[in-house]
């Protein structure tokens, strides 16, 4: 089967998770670039609004063709309950080519239920699996219990 990890991360969380799987799985692996600038306090509060509203942004060029892969493992920090608006933009431009998908979301909190419901329903598929893990548990490592669980289900 034919993987491809695709993240968007701001901070670095998402980021972490992303690789571990990659590693795990010795797949291919997609970072997600924004063409706006996500850093500092101003762009903090307008990144909550933007993902709040549902709103999309203009993406750098992808590498790699969706269509290409038998299974999309995509990860996304959690941005006002919301699905993060760079993720949200990939989804929206690539959907159509979507084949299998597996979900993971790294939050400040453990409110993951929304977030999974909507990239559901803009993936337009199931997903094999989904995983949220906490921010905290993304920095001292204990994540990694967890994500064994998942990469074995996605594996199947
Ligand atoms: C704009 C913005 C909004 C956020 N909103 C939430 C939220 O509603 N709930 C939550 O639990 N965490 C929220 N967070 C925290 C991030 O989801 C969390 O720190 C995540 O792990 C960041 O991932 P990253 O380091 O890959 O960017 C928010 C972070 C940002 C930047």
């Amino acid at each position: 089967m034919k993987i491809l990890v695709v993240y968007y991360s701001r901070t670095g969380n998402t980021r972490e998770v992303a690789e571990e799987i990659r590693n795990n799985l010795e797949c291919d692996i997609e970072e997600i670039i924004d063409t706006q600038n996500r850093s500092g306090l101003l762009n903090y509060i307008n990144s909550g609004f933007q993902a709040s509203r549902k709103k999309l942004t203009t993406l750098e060029n992808i590498k790699n063709d969706p269509a290409n892969y038998d299974l999309l493992v995509i990860g996304t920090p959690v941005w006002a309950s919301n699905i993060s608006t760079p993720i949200r933009t990939y989804i929206n431009q690539n959907q159509a080519k979507f084949n299998n998908v597996a979900f993971f979301c790294t939050a400040g909190g453990s409110r993951f239920d929304g977030t999974f419901s909507e990239l559901t329903e803009l993936s337009g598929t199931s997903p094999i699996a989904r995983i949220g893990l906490k921010a905290n548990e993304v920095r001292d490592g204990s994540y990694k219990t967890k994500i064994a669980e998942f990469i074995k289900k996605i594996q199947i």
